[in-house]
This record gives C-alpha cells, structure tokens and sequence, in this order.
C-alpha cells in the first residue's frame, strides 16, 4: 500500500529577470512506516520538495496523492477518502496535515512562553481541547526523549540538544502518518546529532511513522531504507 504518491512535481519560483525552475518534474512514492533520506546539494529544492509533500506550498504542476488517512479521521468523516493535491480546498488540506504529518525544522519553532508539555499539546489544540489521554499521550513522549524532568521547563531553560528533541517529540504528537524532517540535526554537535537520530529511529519504529528526512549527514541518510538525490531538479535513487 502506498501512503503518498507524487507523480511530476514540477515548481519554480521568480527571480530577477525570470524564473527558476527548481523542480523538473519530480517523481515520489512513500510506503506507510519507511524512512526515506533526500540528499543534495544546496539550493537543490530540498526544502521545497518537502514543503509540496506537507502541502505547505503548491506546486505548479504535477499531483500528490494521499492515502486515506486511516485511524487519524474520525469513522465517517467526508475526509477518509485518499485525497488528490492541491485540487482539495485549503480547509480540507489544512485538516489533513494537522492529523497526517508532522514537521521537524532545523529550528525548533518551540513557542517561547510556552513550557516543553505545553509545546508538545498545542498540536492537539489545533484539532480539539486536550483529554487526559493526550496528556498522557505528551508524558510517554517526553519519556521516549529523556525529557521528563524538562517537562516544566520553557525553550530559554533547555539545551539546543533538549529543544530539538522536544521538536521532535511534538512532530509525533498527533500521531501523524508521516514526518517531515528537514535538516532536523544540523544544528547540533556530532554526538547530539547521533543521539537524537537514535531517538528519532526508535519513535519510528514505535509508531510505524514513515519519514522524509532532508540531511547533508551521511551517517543519519545511511541509517534510512532508501537514499534519494536531488539534483538538477530531479529525484534519483542512490545506489
Ligand atoms: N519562496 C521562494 N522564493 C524565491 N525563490 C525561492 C523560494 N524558495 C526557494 N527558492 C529558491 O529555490 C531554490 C531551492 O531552494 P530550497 O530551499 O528548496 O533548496 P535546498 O535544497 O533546501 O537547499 P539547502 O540545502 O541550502 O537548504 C533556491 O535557489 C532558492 O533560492
Ligand atoms: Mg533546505
């Protein structure tokens, strides 16, 4: 079964004088639980790849399928249907990557005022009013990271170690079908980096998450099931 499927990506954006065509028609299939690594070189459209498959941008050509998005819709829901980007409202897009994916940046994008619990709940408070299920939910994931006792703490009070890993427990918050991780370790020294990729692989196969993961790291693109290229505006397999 596939999860995702993107069949000729095709997306510039302007620049002085014309346009740069950085995706040239990009082919994309996800299997549900695989870790996928994108390599490449800067400037490839790495990020904006990823930001296409989160539906965080459009593209100018080409379709993103999706699988039905299994126990993330509530039985009944219009939504279960597999649904075809970007021909879906915005409405119906925005609900399925706030059930489907989560995102991990190279900046943590925690919310300052907010403690690392709270931080980890406001994915949930995008779609409903937190339960104790969910609480409980955020407590199992901030043990999966070694956080419990940061639970309390704001981003200011944490390490950059201890924040990206509070970025990534709340990418898997929701229980999301996919995770998005961009550069996701490239701020930190070697052996944070390695540490938290070893979290990450765990989370995955805890959960049976599939992941994109753009990184320059060879250690953590060898520790996925397949390697791809960007270049050129074009996705290859790397042998
Ligand atoms: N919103 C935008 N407006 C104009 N140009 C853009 C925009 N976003 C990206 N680009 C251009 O598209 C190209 C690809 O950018 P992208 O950020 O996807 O590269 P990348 O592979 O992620 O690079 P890096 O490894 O440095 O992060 C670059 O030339 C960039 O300048
Ligand atoms: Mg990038």
């Amino acid at each position: 079964m596939v999860l995702l499927e993107a069949s000729g990506l095709v997306k510039s954006f302007p620049k002085a004088g014309g346009s740069v065509e950085v995706l040239r028609g990009v082919d994309f299939r996800l299997d549900p639980g695989e870790a996928v690594a994108v390599i490449g070189p800067s400037g490839a459209g790495k990020s904006t790849l990823l930001n296409l498959l989160g539906a965080l941008d459009r593209p100018d050509a080409g379709t993103i399928r999706l699988a039905a998005a299994h126990a993330a819709y509530p039985v009944g829901s219009t939504d279960r249907e597999a649904l075809t980007l970007p021909t879906r409202s915005l409405r119906a897009v925005t609900a399925w990557r706030r059930r489907v994916v989560g995102f991990v940046f190279q900046y943590h994008f925690l919310l300052p005022d907010f403690t690392a619990l709270e931080n980890l709940l406001l994915p949930v408070r995008l779609l409903r009013e937190p339960q104790p299920a969910d609480r409980e939910r955020a407590d199992s994931l901030l043990a999966a990271m070694g956080l419990t006792d940061r639970a309390d703490h704001r981003p200011g009070e944490l390490s950059g170690g201890e924040q990206q890993r509070v970025a990534v427990a709340r990418a898997f918050m929701n229980r999301p079908r996919i995770v998005l991780a961009d550069e996701p370790f490239g701020n930190l020294d070697r052996a944070k980096g390695a540490q938290l990729r070893d979290l990450l692989f765990a989370l995955r196969d805890r959960e049976g998450t599939a992941l994109v993961i753009v990184t320059h790291d060879p250690e953590l693109a060898r520790q996925a099931d397949r390697i791809l290229e960007l270049d050129g505006g074009r996705l290859r397999p790397v042998a």
